[in-house]
């Protein structure tokens, strides 16, 4: 806990935020509105609106961890920082009527393939041409995990739960196809996560 309200605290978010920033000051850098899925804490959301406060940042997540996402966003007291909109991927809701950039981390291997799915869908309705989605997180690529250490962290995901797993990048491709979406870059980044950004073609 830190700051002026208790507020969650997570140690990966802390140290993943620079590298993450690094990334976004380029493809955000022609962005007006980000929607973030699976806000988590809302360490992210405090640290990129405020080093981005030329976007207004909308947070989102399950209920459930909206009074933590509150209390970052009251500690900041950033007016360019929006309060959670509560979205579950799986509910058909479309959670903002459209926007020019959507941001998740750390989301694909905790939600189910159907959920990771659904999550491209909203982000194939709700961003405009040209806009772009950012997904950080661990991925496998051409059927192979890159490291030991995410091959055992995949196999701890599914003995906790079944539906969890590393996602396969051909796969969340595909899914992004299918919504009118390319990856136009994929940046390594440190512990062994990418960072892929897929834009949304001018119809
Ligand atoms: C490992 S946490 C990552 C949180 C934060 N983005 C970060 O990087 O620190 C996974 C997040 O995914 C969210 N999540 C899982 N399933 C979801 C769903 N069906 N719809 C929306 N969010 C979901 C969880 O609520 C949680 O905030």
């Amino acid at each position: 806990m830190s700051g002026m309200t208790d507020k969650p605290f997570s140690v990966p978010a802390e140290r993943n935020s620079a590298p993450i920033l690094d990334v976004l000051r380029n493809e955000l850098a022609h962005s007006t509105r980000v929607l973030e899925i699976g806000s988590g804490t809302g360490q992210h959301a405090a640290c990129f609106a405020k080093a981005l406060p030329f976007l207004q940042w909308q947070t989102s997540d399950r209920d459930e961890n909206h009074d933590g996402i509150h209390a970052w966003i009251f500690d900041t007291g950033l007016t360019n920082l929006l309060p959670p909109l509560s979205l579950d991927v799986l509910s058909a809701d479309m959670p903002v009527e459209s926007c020019d950039a959507v941001y998740s981390a750390n989301t694909a291997h905790i939600m189910s393939i159907e959920a990771v799915q659904k999550m491209f869908t909203i982000v194939g309705t709700v961003l405009q041409d040209d806009g772009v989605f950012c997904l950080y997180g661990p991925f496998r690529q051409d059927g192979a995990f890159n490291t030991p250490s995410n091959a055992e962290f995949h196999k701890s995901l599914r003995s906790q739960n079944p539906e969890m797993g590393i996602r396969h990048l051909e796969a969340l491709d595909e899914f992004a196809r299918e919504q009118g979406l390319t990856r136009i870059r994929l940046y390594a980044m440190p512990a062994n996560n990418h960072f892929a950004i897929w834009r949304k073609a001018a119809q």
